[in-house]
């Protein structure tokens, strides 16, 4: 296990989105921990439908850059993590996702309800409901990505700036793959980016229903 570097809250608050990378190589248990604590994310009914493809070869590294509308950091991070989602994961996965909750101690009953009621409820999802599910599970694992990676001490990029098709060619993904978004971690090269800032509480929380502020 890598040592913390940063508690979890100095993590959230110290993360910038890094601008640049020195590209040093990162362990090889660093990053298992890192993929590990995305692995770990909540999801709905447990159906883990992400997927992530893990770039370190500098050849590969650079042809996401080209998928990436050039962005130089996809090339000078030391890994990219290329998080996506399954559309067809569930289907597949719905048996082996009973089996361990069984294993786990998952009660018969709920077992039962569950084998119907994800059937039912994600078969009837339009292509669009399909991505926005996708996009929503997949973004909690890549979130606790990245602070795991910030906590570990690295500095991390999150990137949407890609061409869906141009990343799902290079990284020779099936049919069925949906790229959600790019990490780059590794370590800051040169200055920081600025903080932008966030907005006030009172601007984006509210107490009880819309428009009451928060006591
Ligand atoms: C999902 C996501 C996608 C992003 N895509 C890009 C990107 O493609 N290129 C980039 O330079 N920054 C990208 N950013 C970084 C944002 O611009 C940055 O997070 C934001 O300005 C706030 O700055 P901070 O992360 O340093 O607090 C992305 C951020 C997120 C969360």
């Amino acid at each position: 296990m890598a040592a913390i570097q940063k508690t979890l809250a100095q993590a959230i608050r110290g993360r910038r989105a890094t601008p640049s990378f020195d590209g040093a190589p990162i362990p090889a248990s660093d990053l298992r921990q890192i993929l590990d604590a995305g692995l770990h994310a909540p999801s709905g009914y447990n159906l883990q439908p992400w997927r992530f493809i893990v770039v370190q070869g500098e050849e590969q590294k650079r042809r996401l850059r080209a998928a990436s509308y050039n962005q130089a950091k996809v090339e000078e991070a030391s890994a990219v993590i290329v998080a996506c989602g399954d559309r067809d994961g569930w289907r597949k996965d719905l048996p082996e996702m009973l089996r361990l909750g069984r294993a786990n101690g998952m009660p018969e009953s709920y077992a039962e309800q569950a084998e119907d009621s994800v059937t039912a409820y994600l078969s009837s999802f339009s292509e669009d409901q399909m991505t926005g599910w996708l996009n929503k599970m997949t973004m909690l694992a890549f979130t606790s990505m990245m602070l795991m990676a910030e906590v570990l001490g690295y500095d991390t990029a999150p990137m949407e700036g890609f061409e869906q098709d141009k990343v799902c060619e290079t990284l020779k993904l099936p049919m069925s793959y949906w790229v959600v978004a790019l990490l780059g971690v590794g370590h800051l090269k040169g200055p920081d980016k600025f903080d932008g800032g966030r907005f006030d509480m009172s601007h984006t929380v509210f107490g009880e229903e819309y428009g009451k502020p928060l006591k």
